[in-house]
């Protein structure tokens, strides 16, 4: 049992004070970078202008002799590079390894807010957030922190999947989760070699034809991630935080690319992880609502103002619930259009910052209006 009344109470006397809502902000691409890659980091600024989050990685991807380096490069690139609007985020390595300590201790002391989230992988239980988030407020208390870092936990093993619900609600610092099929498949004993996406082999096939026993026999592939990808929006969702869709390992293959993360988007995750400059546009072109899309919800609610009744519009029943996910599209849309012209244009809406917008995660399903 945990006292409601202590849940803003900061975990180490001096810390900040840990938030009761997490802000709805443009992430659409989370994008990873090796900071020990000089090449990749000389990139930051120009990447910084297309992505709304650059996400400095220290595990896996990192080589062990390079572990230090990276560390350390994320500091001096939090340090000297402006990043614009981009939030930086960075992937701790996980919570077992002989790094993470060192990687916590350094990052917040050297780079304190500037961090806005901190990915923590291979989240197993409620416990493994619990020592993380002690262990911020300690280290936020230490070193004068004034702005709660926040926590973001990748579900990516079998047991981590099992307890969603309880990860969701470990802490109040918890901004969000993200699925990471790689690491999924293999704590699962899958039988692929893949990063995501779907696989040849799962797929459903028609009946034989009664009079043709030898006539082809329509077959597609199915989603081996939706089941898992439906309990953490739900989870997420039912605790006030952010899903989202985790890498797809194919570069080349786009297409591919397009049709995991637009599935995760329709189930109502907010953004996924890019791996390579090709995909950011993808999700940027995913994660940013249809333009015709966002112009219809705009008629619904102009046509019906207080969301009451029963109401048909272009032939389509309307009522209580779709004009809350009208409200959900056109809030989005007003959001991405404050930071994207060219959106605003496509959309026909004025841009209102995440806090006009009044996309506060709660008023997606809000209850008395
Ligand atoms: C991501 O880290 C994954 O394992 O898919
Ligand atoms: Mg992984």
């Amino acid at each position: 049992m945990r006292n409601p009344r202590t849940f803003a109470v900061p975990l180490a006397a001096g810390a900040p004070c840990p938030p009761l809502e997490i802000p709805v902000k443009p992430a659409r691409m989370i994008h990873f970078f090796d900071p020990s890659n000089e090449k990749m980091s000389g990139k930051l600024p120009e990447l910084a202008r297309q992505c709304d989050v650059l996400l400095g990685n220290l595990e896996d991807a990192v080589p062990v002799d390079r572990k230090v380096a990276a560390r350390e490069g994320l500091v001096k690139l939090g340090r000297e590079v402006d990043f614009g609007e981009a939030a930086l985020w960075t992937r701790v390595n996980a919570l077992e390894s002989p790094w993470v300590l060192d990687d916590l201790m350094l990052l917040v002391g050297e780079l304190g807010q500037r961090l806005e989230v901190i990915m923590v992988p291979k989240v197993e239980g409620a416990w493994d957030i619990h020592y993380v988030d002690r262990l911020l407020a300690q280290l936020e208390s230490r070193h004068g922190v004034s702005k709660p870092i926040l926590v973001h936990a990748i579900l990516e093993t079998a047991l981590g999947v099992t307890n969603l619900e309880e990860i969701a609600a470990a802490s109040p610092r918890l901004q969000g989760m993200s699925f990471g099929p790689a690491d999924l498949a293999a704590s699962r004993r899958m039988k692929t070699t893949r990063v995501g996406g779907g696989h040849p082999g799962y797929r459903v096939i028609e009946d034989p034809d009664p009079r043709d026993g030898d006539a082809p026999r329509r077959s597609a592939q199915q989603d081996l991630w939706h089941y898992s990808i439906g309990r953490m929006v739900d989870a997420c969702a039912a605790t006030g935080i952010l899903p989202f869709y985790g890498p797809f390992g194919d570069i080349g293959d786009v297409i591919g690319c397009e049709a995991q993360f637009r599935a995760a988007f329709l189930m109502g995750c907010v953004g996924a992880w890019t791996l390579h400059p090709r995909q950011i546009e993808v999700a940027r072109k995913v994660f940013s609502p249809d333009p015709e899309e966002v112009r219809f919800a705009k008629k619904v609610i102009e046509a019906i103002p207080d969301g009451r009744g029963v109401h048909m519009i272009d032939g389509k029943m309307q009522d209580d619930a779709t004009w809350k996910q009208c409200k959900v599209m056109v809030s989005l849309a007003e959001m991405l259009a404050h930071k994207d012209p060219g959106l605003a244009e496509e959309y026909g809406l004025e841009g209102k910052s995440p806090e006009e917008a009044g996309v506060e995660l709660g008023e997606a399903a809000p209850t008395a209006r």
